[in-house]
């Protein structure tokens, strides 16, 4: 048979995905300082059911035995998220030894389970003493993202080779202090918000810096990016082009900026009076080249082209088919499409799906099984167009799971299972679901069945 078709790259990268918020729990152990979403999580009406993160799925207390569960279904990648709390608990200042020293157990867990770690310096849980101070409003706040950055490289350098930068800028800008659905909460007018996607894109420039002065031998580093990806409705010239035409405007001010080292005319022009203050220096370090693009791709629009040629969003009828999440219509379409417009957009050559996946609620065990046929249904399209991606010459590495464990989705709270794991809320017992399976015969056998 030949490879190419039926099978993956032979160095095809397979793993899953997990943020140290929404499965460690222990919110108040070792001397951890409270998050944004700590604090978010009490305020009533924010999170369903007041849910919070103060268990998780106590990760924090059975990573090992979490591991030898990877482990047994041929996990070699896992992709997680430091908590920034737990390393400085006030955001900056002296950094806590018994942070560090959880890692370090963590980090050594992984290497005698034979599983390499790819790790998220910051998946949303700012120390609530900088938001405090300002978060993200605040340029202080890169500043202490900076030392951390540094911190964290230097300490756990040794063993992490592949580094990523922030998880979903959108996501703790635009959603968080723009639309008040994520910690903190707040909704900000358009010059703090565009003020804020620059932190963010600052950050990320300190992330890839604080990589290349103390990562060591062979450490690579990139941003993730959940890029706004549509779906061309007829993959005619005509549509295609005014998806690109579509992809290309919608991610002007982050992933634009990043790869053009600068913000465009365009992008400008449309803040107007409310663009960002931008400092000398900024963009050295915001554009200094990465070693790949992670993409979380879970579902995107349908754009066609206008009578006039130009790019048209076609909503979707109230029938289309959707998973529990609200906002996750089910689209396979996007694992092609997102990551070929990503890479003839900024010719990226390398891209790792960094998440993809689907949350459901209440999938129970029945004779000792979960069976989510519904899971395996979604996994396996979307496998299979990102195959497509990959024979049609786009680079694409990698694929990351979202999520091992059913974990805290959020505003969404626990109800919204993501897992291929099911975790009893009330026991804490893991039940490895039909598609764990599925997914461990995929990984093995390095094709989609
Ligand atoms: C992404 C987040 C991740 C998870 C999935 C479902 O936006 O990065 O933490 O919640 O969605």
């Amino acid at each position: 048979m030949s490879a190419g078709s039926e099978f993956f790259p032979r160095e095809f990268v397979w793993g899953v995905a997990a943020a140290a918020p929404q499965i460690e729990g222990a919110a108040r152990e070792d001397g951890k300082g409270e998050s944004i979403w700590d604090r978010f999580s009490r305020v009533p009406g924010k999170v369903h059911n007041g849910d919070t993160l103060d268990d998780g799925c106590d990760h924090y207390h059975r990573f090992d035995e979490d591991f030898a569960l990877m482990a047994r279904f041929g996990v070699k990648n896992y992709r997680l998220s430091i908590a920034w709390p737990r390393i400085f608990p006030h955001g900056d200042g002296e950094p806590n030894p018994a942070g560090i020293a959880f890692y370090d157990r963590v980090l050594a867990s992984m290497e005698r389970h034979g599983i390499t770690p790819w790790v998220t310096m910051y998946h949303w849980d700012l120390p609530q003493a900088l938001e405090d101070r300002g978060g993200w409003r605040s340029r202080g706040t890169v500043d202490a993202f900076a030392f951390y950055a540094d911190t964290i490289v230097r300490a756990f350098g040794s063993r992490v080779k592949h580094w990523i930068t922030l998880n979903e800028i959108r996501c703790f800008t635009e959603l968080a202090y723009g639309l008040g659905t994520r910690a903190p909460g707040l909704r900000v007018d358009e010059a703090t918000l565009n003020q804020i996607y620059h932190h963010a894109l600052l950050a990320h420039g300190h992330g890839v810096r604080a990589v290349r002065k103390f990562g060591g031998v062979g450490a690579q580093v990139g941003l993730t990016d959940n890029c706004d990806a549509c779906i061309p409705v007829m993959e005619t010239a005509a549509d295609i082009a005014a998806a690109r035409e579509w992809f290309r405007r919608r991610n002007l001010h982050l992933l634009g900026a990043i790869h053009a080292g600068g913000y465009s005319e365009e992008y400008l022009k449309r803040c107007g009076a409310a663009a960002p203050v931008v400092a000398d220096g900024d963009f050295a370090l915001i554009g200094a080249p990465t070693d790949f693009l992670g993409l979380n791709l879970y579902t995107g629009p349908f754009v066609r082209a206008n009578t006039a040629g130009a790019p048209e969003e076609v909503p979707l009828p109230a029938a289309y088919p959707t998973a529990d999440s609200a906002w996750l219509n089910i689209v396979p379409q996007v694992m092609y499409w997102g990551t070929r417009l990503a890479h003839e957009a900024y010719g990226v050559k390398h891209i790792y799906i960094t998440e993809n996946g689907c949350g459901y609620n209440d999938e129970p065990v029945v004779d000792g099984e979960v069976r989510d046929l519904h899971r395996r249904e979604f996994l396996r399209a979307h496998l299979r167009e990102m195959q497509r991606a990959i024979a049609d010459g786009v680079p694409v590495r990698g694929y990351f799971l979202w999520t091992f464990m059913d974990n805290f989705e959020w505003e969404d709270g626990y109800q919204r299972r993501f897992g291929i794991v099911h975790i009893d809320r009330a026991t804490q017992a893991r039940t490895p679901k039909l598609s764990a399976h599925y997914y461990a015969t995929v990984m093995r056998e390095n094709r989609v069945l």
